[in-house]
């Protein structure tokens, strides 16, 4: 039963089953609201939303395309400040019409606006856990690919970062494929530039060697782009401006309570596909931020700050820990299994002594200037990690999504999405912390730091979910009877209620239902136990997700989209109904008779 006292708190209800409805599926008693979608306006004088009229002179002031993090941050009263990154845009979706081979001026340009960044503030409902955006408040903003970005640290200013028309290789405009992110402790927005490749036309033409074998480690690759900017903008054609692609795949900081601020490209944190960025501090007060390089056979890092953080928000806190970011020691970390054969693959059963664990270190890359990567200096390893991390022997991981250490515990969760190809012929083989070839469905490792301490440089893991299907003798829920868990595919994107459980959106549901946010607790004797709060609509993907005492925000990416759909013919009329095309939208969920979330 769904209020069941004996279940952990935050975690009492009925858990929503695997299914493929076009909407969003919610626990019996919760109520549900579209916050905002693409289109929206967010600055007054816009007009509403009409796809037969888009121009990217109105998206440049509406909520872009293809919402992923959300973070909440506070404002006075009831008004609270909503950060949302905007990953890219799916031109088929949003377009009637549309021609991939020849896309016009305005489109493209639309496109241009309709990625980026969101900061909108919205007003909390005093009954419900509805949230409404407040048009034209002083703090909306909008970020998108034409807008002034700063870049800092070690590689601001780097002859491999100057183009033609940022000779001093200072100032990159715009931010392209922002997946996933976090909130620092001073206040401020982490946003991660992951599949920056896709947007770079021409790498085929590139004849030197050193530069070809960096750009096809990033899959910088081919002739032109899918969206063709290159037509319309020569900086996004390697053939043209053959630095360009190295100003983006870094973490972005912005400063949303600043509607000033220029947002600042942190090279220290390295340039990989990130996909977020969570920080912790360390015992002795630096900082830490934990990121995923999304990539099948990819790596999982930290950065640890030289400096340390001053405690609070006060605007001397915030002066003060302005740019910590930009100077530190980035790491790369390898797991070690303990165990002397891994059996999954074969007959379903654990390792020999019955648990995927193990230790691990996390090897220095880079520390201010100085290189430990032989052959690789400072600057180079910040704008090439992943060839650093090639060459010290990494674990290649089953593609590091979202990471999140637990606020009670500082114990750190990796989602590992999935790697179809991973024991395949010429690939890097299972071993005991990616343990099943062709991993479809995906896992979640628990990594523990060294006493806790998010400074350490060694740590033991163990994996906490093997998912699937659970009638699967291949699946793991944290040693929990699999008869009893929510099935759970592809796990994506993290975050803790304020219980200590940890809630799971997931991307690519490998089981033939669609994807949804799951939660789990992590200690007690319902440890591994998944229940599923919601589903999405068709070809969504489940992303955010924010989860609050009174209110669960997820970010609804994507919905329609599938093979061959289009906005003439869409895959799915979430969230405005028949007729009209499908939206990405933020959605809070709350409890209708007013107690908190899984209570
Ligand atoms: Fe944009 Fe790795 O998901
Ligand atoms: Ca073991
Ligand atoms: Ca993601
Ligand atoms: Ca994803």
């Amino acid at each position: 039963h769904g209020h069941d006292p004996r279940r952990p708190k935050g975690l009492r209800f009925s858990p929503v089953a695997p299914n493929l409805q076009d909407a969003v599926v919610t626990p019996t008693g919760y109520d549900q609201q579209v916050v905002i979608s693409w289109g929206d306006p967010l600055f007054k004088g816009v007009p509403a939303f009409d796809v037969h009229r888009q121009s990217a002179d109105r998206q440049r002031r509406q909520f872009g395309f293809n919402n992923d993090f959300v973070g909440l941050l506070p404002l006075a009263g009831s008004t609270r400040l909503m950060v949302v990154n905007h990953e890219y845009t799916s031109e088929t979706l949003m377009f009637p019409g549309y021609s991939a081979a020849n896309p016009t001026r305005e489109q493209v340009e639309t496109a241009w606006a309709a990625h980026g960044l969101s900061v909108v503030a919205v007003k909390e409902d005093r009954r419900t856990g509805a949230l409404r955006p407040v048009v034209g408040h002083r703090l909306n903003r909008r970020f998108h690919t034409t807008s002034e970005f700063e870049l800092t640290g070690p590689v601001a200013g780097h002859p491999l970062v100057r183009t033609k028309a940022d000779p001093r290789g200072r100032t990159a405009l715009g931010t392209l494929n922002n997946c996933s992110g976090g909130l620092t402790p001073w206040g401020t927005w982490l946003t991660a530039e992951e599949n920056i490749n896709q947007y770079f036309a021409n790498a085929a033409t590139v004849t030197d060697p050193v530069q070809a074998k960096r750009l096809a480690r990033y899959g910088i690759a081919g002739t032109a782009t899918e969206r063709k900017w290159e037509r319309f903008d020569d900086r996004f054609d390697i053939a043209k401006e053959p630095n360009e692609a190295n100003r983006f795949g870094w973490i972005v900081e912005i400063d949303p309570y600043d509607p000033t601020s220029t947002p600042r490209k942190r090279t220290a944190l390295g340039r990989f596909k990130h996909e977020a960025a969570q920080p912790r501090i360390t015992d002795d007060g630096h900082v830490a931020v934990y990121m995923g390089d999304d990539e099948r056979f990819d790596y999982f890092y930290k950065f640890v700050s030289a400096g340390t953080v001053r405690k609070g928000t006060s605007a001397s806190a915030r002066r003060h820990n302005a740019d910590l970011l930009d100077e530190g020691t980035l790491y790369v970390a390898r797991f070690t299994g303990d165990s002397p054969a891994i059996e999954i693959d074969g007959a379903g059963t654990l390792p020999a002594d019955g648990r995927f664990d193990g230790a691990g270190e996390w090897i220095k890359l880079v520390s201010g200037r100085r290189s430990f990567v032989p052959g690789m200096t400072a600057e180079e390893v910040l704008l090439f990690t992943r060839l650093a991390a090639d060459a010290v022997g990494a674990t290649k991981m089953d593609r590091p999504e979202d990471v999140e250490p637990s606020p009670r515990t500082g114990a750190v969760y990796i989602a590992l999405t999935n790697n179809s190809n991973r024991g395949a012929t010429g690939a890097a083989p299972a071993d005991e912390a990616n343990p099943r070839t062709s991993n479809k469905n995906g896992h979640v490792i628990e990594l523990v730091e060294h006493r806790a301490d998010s400074g350490a440089t060694r740590f033991a893991w163990n994996i906490l979910l093997l998912c699937g299907d659970p009638a699967d003798p291949k699946t793991y829920f944290g040693g929990y009877p699999s008869r009893d868990v929510s099935p759970i595919s592809c796990p994506d994107n993290l975050a803790f209620d304020r219980y200590g459980n940890l809630w799971i959106s997931t991307d690519g549901n490998a089981l033939g239902s669609h994807d949804g946010l799951f939660g789990l607790a992590l200690e007690g004797p319902e440890r591994g136990a998944t229940r599923q709060f919601l589903t999405v609509p068709t070809g969504a993907e489940t992303c955010g997700p924010v989860i609050e005492r009174d209110r669960v925000l997820v970010a609804v990416q994507h919905p329609g989209e599938k093979d061959g759909a289009t906005a003439t013919a869409p895959a799915s009329t979430w969230p405005d109904g028949p007729g009209r095309v499908p939206r990405p939208s933020v959605v809070a969920v709350w409890q209708r008779n007013g107690r908190s979330i899984g209570m």
